[in-house]
C-alpha cells in the first residue's frame, strides 16, 4: 500500500483524521463499477466475498442478520451478550442453514417415536425435516425420515416409533461424495436427501437437494462460504472467566472466526487469551480489537493475531473518547494499524463511524480489508429487536455495548469494558442507547453500500480491494468543503434510499 501524502503530513503534525476531513481523488479509469471485484479477507484464512461484517452488538448481529449478511457475501460476528449456549445456538443456525453437505446430520433412533421427533425440532428450533435413522443396538444406518413421511402422519400416527414411518434402506452415497456428485445421484434416484455412509454404514454426512440446487445453480454467487459450502460466520469472546467454555461450544459449532471483542485490545488479558487460543485451536483465525495506534497493530501481529479490529471512540453510539478522554479519529488510526503491519499481510477491519457508502472505500483507500458497521445495519429488518412508533415514524433500538442499560443487563457487555466485578449502580458507560430508523430489508440497503463502493472505485480506477488500498489517494478537506459536500442550497422534499445528513 502506497504511502498517503494527506494523512502522512497529518500524522507530522500530530493531527489524526475521520471520515469528514478527506475525500478520494478521481483518476484515470478504464474500471466499470459493475465489473469491479469486492473480494477481500477479514482475517487471514477467511475471506469475504464483499468488504463488510456486521458489528458484534446486541441491536445489531444475531444468526438472521448473519445468515443474510453472509449470503450478500459479508460476514456477521455473533455478539457475546448471549449465554454460552445461546450464542453456540445462533453460530449453528449460520452454519446449518445452507448445508451444502451436513457435516454431522441430526439423526434419530428407529425406537424414538414421531411425537418425541417432532417435539425435539421444535425445541430446537431445527428447519428442516429430513433426519437419518439409526439402529440403537449399532448406530448403523437403517432408513430415513422425511418431510413426506411426517406429512402422512396425523396425530394417532405420534406414539408410532420411527422404524413404522421411516423408508427403509435408503439409497446412499459414499463419504467422499462431492456435491457436483451427489446433485447427480440425487436427480437420477429423484431424491430429495442423500444419507453419506462410512465402510461399517455409519452416517458421516447428508446432502439435501433445496440446498445443494440452489448452490449447483449458482444462485448462491455471491455467497460468502467455507470450503464445506456452508455460509460463514463470525462469534465474540471476551477475556472474562467464561470466555474459554464459550470458545470450546462455538468451535464445536464450527465457527469460522473467533473475535477477542474487548474496548482495549493493546492489554495483557487479551495478549494471554490469544495465546490460550492459539494453543488449543491453532487453525482458528482469531481477529482482535480494538486497538487505534500502530505500535498496538505491531504487537497483535507479533502475538499471532489472523486479524486485527481498529476503532477506539468512533463508533455512534461510543462516548469513550468523551468520558475516558482517549481514542483516534477513525481514519488514521486506521491508516497507521495498517501501514504498521503491512509485512504481516494481515488484514485490518475498520470498525465504527461510518455513516454513508462514500465511508467504505474512504475506510478501504487508508488501508482497511474490510469494514465492521453497527448503526448501518441495526434497524434492518434481520437486526434483533422490534419496530417502535415514535414521533410519527418507524425505530429499532440501537444501543452500545458499554452503554448501562447493556452493562446492567449482560455481564458480556461488562466484561468489554472491564467492569465484570462493578455494582449495578457503580457502572461507568461509554456508550449510548437509542433509537435508529427503521431501514427495510438487509439487502435492499446492502444494495446502496455496495453500490456506492463500486462507484467509489470506478472513479479512483480502482478494479479490486487492493488496488483501491493501494492507489486511493486523498485530499485533505475543509469544513466549507464538507459543507459543498452535502446537498445544499436546496429544501429536500424527496429523501434519498442512501442519503444520511450523519454529523455536520
Ligand atoms: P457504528 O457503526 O458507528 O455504530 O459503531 C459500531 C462499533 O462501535 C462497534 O462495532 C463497536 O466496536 C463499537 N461499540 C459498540 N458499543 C459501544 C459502546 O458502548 N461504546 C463504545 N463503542 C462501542
Amino acid at each position: 500500500m502506497r504511502e498517503k501524502q494527506a494523512l502522512e503530513i497529518a500524522k507530522q503534525e500530530c493531527t489524526a483524521l475521520t471520515f469528514n476531513d478527506l475525500r478520494l481523488r478521481t483518476g484515470y479509469s478504464k474500471v466499470m463499477p459493475a465489473n469491479v471485484s469486492l473480494k477481500t479477507k477479514f482475517s487471514r484464512n477467511v475471506s469475504l466475498e464483499i468488504p463488510v461484517a456486521s458489528a458484534a452488538m446486541d441491536t445489531v448481529t444475531e444468526s438472521r442478520l448473519a445468515i443474510e449478511l453472509a449470503k450478500l457475501g459479508g460476514i456477521g460476528v455473533i455478539h457475546k451478550n448471549l449465554g454460552p449456549e445461546e450464542q453456540a445456538r445462533h453460530v449453528a443456525r449460520v452454519k446449518n442453514h445452507l448445508n451444502g453437505r451436513i457435516r454431522t446430520p441430526i439423526r434419530v433412533y428407529e425406537d424414538e417415536t414421531i411425537g418425541d421427533i417432532l417435539k425435539r425440532r421444535e425445541e430446537k428450533e431445527y428447519g428442516f425435516h429430513s433426519f437419518p435413522v439409526i439402529s440403537r443396538a449399532d448406530s448403523t444406518l437403517v432408513g430415513i425420515i422425511t418431510a413426506t413421511d411426517f406429512d402422512f402422519c396425523g396425530k394417532e400416527d405420534m406414539p408410532k416409533k420411527a422404524l413404522e414411518v421411516m423408508t427403509r434402506g435408503p439409497r446412499t452415497a459414499k463419504s467422499d461424495t462431492t456435491l457436483n456428485d451427489a446433485y447427480g445421484i440425487m436427480r437420477e434416484f429423484k431424491i430429495k436427501s442423500l444419507p453419506l455412509v462410512d465402510a461399517q454404514n455409519r452416517v458421516v454426512g447428508m446432502y439435501v437437494l433445496k440446498d445443494v440446487k440452489r448452490i449447483m445453480e449458482r444462485s448462491a454467487l455471491t455467497y460468502n462460504l467455507d470450503n464445506q459450502q456452508r455460509l460463514r460466520v463470525a462469534a465474540a469472546i471476551g477475556t472474562d472467566k467464561e470466555a474459554l467454555e464459550r470458545l470450546e461450544k462455538l468451535v464445536a459449532e464450527c465457527v469460522d472466526v473467533i473475535v477477542i471483542d474487548t474496548a482495549h485490545g493493546d492489554s495483557e488479558p487479551v495478549y494471554e487469551t490469544l495465546k490460550t487460543i492459539k494453543k488449543n485451536h491453532p487453525k482458528l483465525d482469531v481477529v482482535v480489537g480494538n486497538i487505534s495506534v500502530g505500535d498496538s497493530a505491531k504487537r497483535l501481529a507479533d502475538a499471532g493475531a489472523d486479524g486485527i479490529k481498529v476503532g477506539q471512540g468512533p463508533g455512534s453510539i461510543c462516548t469513550t473518547r468523551i468520558i475516558a478522554g482517549v481514542g483516534r479519529p477513525q481514519v488514521s488510526a486506521v491508516y497507521d494499524c495498517a501501514r504498521a503491519t503491512e509485512s504481516y499481510e494481515i488484514p485490518i477491519c475498520a470498525d465504527g463511524g461510518l455513516v454513508n457508502s462514500g465511508d467504505i472505500p474512504i475506510a478501504i483507500a487508508c488501508g482497511a480489508y474490510s469494514v465492521m458497521m453497527g448503526s448501518m445495519l441495526a434497524g434492518t429488518e434481520e437486526s434483533p429487536g422490534d419496530i417502535v412508533f415514535y414521533k410519527g415514524r418507524q425505530w429499532k433500538r440501537y444501543r452500545g455495548m458499554g452503554s448501562l442499560s447493556a452493562m446492567e443487563q449482560n455481564k458480556g457487555s461488562r466484561d468489554r469494558y472491564l467492569q465484570e466485578e462493578s455494582a449495578k449502580d457503580r457502572l461507568v458507560p461509554e456508550g449510548m442507547d437509542g433509537l435508529t430508523p427503521f431501514k427495510g430489508r438487509l439487502e435492499t440497503v446492502m444494495h446502496q453500500y455496495v453500490g456506492g463502493l463500486r462507484k467509489g472505485m470506478g472513479y479512483v480506477g480502482a478494479a479490486s480491494i487492493e488496488e483501491l488500498r493501494d492507489k486511493g489517494e486523498f485530499d485533505r478537506i475543509t469544513h466549507a468543503g464538507l459543507a459543498e459536500s452535502h446537498p445544499h442550497d436546496i429544501e429536500v422534499t424527496v429523501e434519498a434510499p442512501n442519503y444520511n445528513r450523519g454529523r455536520l
